[in-house]
C-alpha cells in the first residue's frame, strides 16, 4: 500500500486569483502547494491588453508572501476588438501564455466576451502562427439550448468549426465536464483538456438533491454521474491531452449563498489532498504527476517543475471549512469525504 508519494510540483493550469484583498487571501493557498497557475483575465474591468496583463502581474507578486516562490502565467481576455499586434507583443515577450475566449455571457464577467467569431479571426489567426494557445469556457450561452447541454452543443457549433477555420490553431478545452468534451478532447491534435477537482468528485445530485447547495454550484454546472466517471476515467488515465485545471473560484460567502448566487467553487486550499483520494480510490495514483505536474507544461511548452511535493497519507487532515479576511468569508470545497492525504510541500 502506498503511503508516501512524491511528486513534482504541480501547476493549475485554470486559476481565478481575483484582485485586492481577495487576492491577498486566496493566493497563499495557492502558492504553498502550486508553482504556477495559468491565471483568468475575468477581472472587473477584465485584462485586456498587455499592458493590463503586466499590471496585474505586478499586483500578484506584490501580494505574494515573502518566502512562497509562485509563477504567475498570464493570460489576457479575448475581445472583439483585441488587437492582434498586441497580443503578438505580448506572447514574445513572454508576459503572456494564452488567450481566454469566454462566449458573451457565458459566465461571471463574460460580458465582454466574443459574440461574432469573424471579428477574432485577426487574432486567432496570429495565434495560430506563433503557437500561442487559446483557452477556451466551452459553453453556447442561447438561452433555448438547456444548461446541461451547452457543452456539448458549444463543441459541434462553435468550436469544431473554429478549430477547421483555423488550421494549427491550439486550444485547451477548459473545465471539461462531460463524455462528450472528454471524447472531443481526446481525438483532436493540437488541443488539451483542463479537468477541476470538483467536477472529479461531484455530479448534479450534489448540487440538487436534499436542499440546495450554493457552494457545488459553478459554471459549468456538474453533470449527471456518467459523465462524471468519464471524467475521472481521462484524469486518472495519464493521457497527456488532460490536465489539472482547478477553477478554483472564490466567491464570498453572502453572494454564493444568495437568490441568484454566484458560480464557482473555491478548491485551491485543499485540491491536492482530494486529487490523492480520487487517484487512489481508482488505484492510479501513479499517474497523480502526469494529470497534476506533466501534461500542463507538455502542452504550453514550458518545462517541468524541478522541485517536488511529498503527499503522505494518514489520520484525515483538517482543512478550514472557509478562508475568513478581507473580502472573505470564502467556503473552501467540501468533497463529502475524509481527506487522509496530507501534502508537505
Ligand atoms: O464557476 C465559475 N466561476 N465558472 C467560470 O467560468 C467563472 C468562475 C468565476 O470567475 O467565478
Ligand atoms: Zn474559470
Amino acid at each position: 500500500m502506498t503511503e508516501s508519494l512524491t511528486i513534482r510540483r504541480p501547476d493549475d493550469w485554470h486559476l481565478h486569483l481575483r484582485d485586492g484583498a481577495m487576492m491577498e487571501t486566496v493566493l497563499p493557498e495557492t502558492a504553498r502547494h502550486f508553482g504556477r497557475a495559468i491565471i483568468m483575465p475575468n477581472l472587473v474591468p477584465p485584462v485586456v491588453t498587455a499592458a493590463d496583463a503586466a499590471a496585474y502581474r505586478d499586483r500578484i507578486m506584490a501580494a505574494l508572501p515573502e518566502g512562497q516562490a509562485f509563477e504567475p502565467l498570464m493570460t489576457l481576455y479575448m475581445t472583439e476588438t483585441t488587437d492582434p499586434q498586441d497580443v503578438r507583443r505580448a506572447a514574445e515577450s513572454g508576459l503572456v501564455k494564452a488567450v481566454k475566449l469566454y462566449p458573451a455571457g457565458a459566465t461571471t464577467n463574460s460580458a465582454s466576451g466574443v459574440r461574432d467569431f469573424d471579428k477574432v479571426r485577426g487574432v486567432l489567426e496570429m495565434m495560430a502562427e506563433i503557437g500561442l494557445p487559446m483557452c477556451v469556457h466551452g459553453e453556447v450561452t442561447t438561452p433555448d439550448v438547456d444548461i446541461f447541454d451547452r457543452e456539448a452543443v458549444f463543441i459541434e457549433t462553435v468550436l469544431d468549426p473554429l478549430r477547421r477555420n483555423t488550421p494549427g490553431l491550439r486550444v485547451v478545452m477548459e473545465h471539461v465536464t462531460t463524455a462528450d468534451g472528454v471524447n472531443y478532447v481526446k481525438s483532436q491534435e493540437d488541443m488539451g483538456g483542463t479537468i477541476t477537482t470538483h467536477h472529479l468528485i461531484i455530479n448534479r445530485n450534489h448540487i440538487l438533491v436534499g436542499g440546495i447547495k450554493p457552494h457545488y454550484y459553478c459554471l459549468p454546472v456538474a453533470k449527471r454521474e456518467v459523465h462524471r466517471l468519464a471524467l475521472v476515467e481521462a484524469a486518472t488515465s495519464g493521457d497527456a491531452h488532460f490536465f489539472l485545471g482547478t477553477d478554483s473560484a472564490p466567491h464570498p460567502d453572502h453572494l454564493k449563498e444568495h437568490a441568484c448566487g454566484c458560480a464557482g467553487v473555491f478548491s485551491a486550499t485543499n485540491t491536492m489532498s482530494c486529487l490523492a483520494e480520487v487517484f487512489e480510490a481508482e488505484d492510479a495514483l501513479d499517474r497523480l504527476e502526469a494529470f497534476a505536474s506533466l501534461n500542463g507544461p507538455t502542452f504550453y511548452r514550458l518545462p517541468v517543475s524541478d522541485e517536488t511535493i511529498t503527499l503522505t497519507k494518514g489520520a484525515p487532515v483538517d482543512y478550514p471549512a472557509k478562508l475568513e479576511g478581507g473580502a472573505g468569508p470564502v467556503t473552501v470545497f467540501d468533497p463529502g469525504f475524509p481527506l487522509h492525504w496530507r501534502v508537505d510541500a
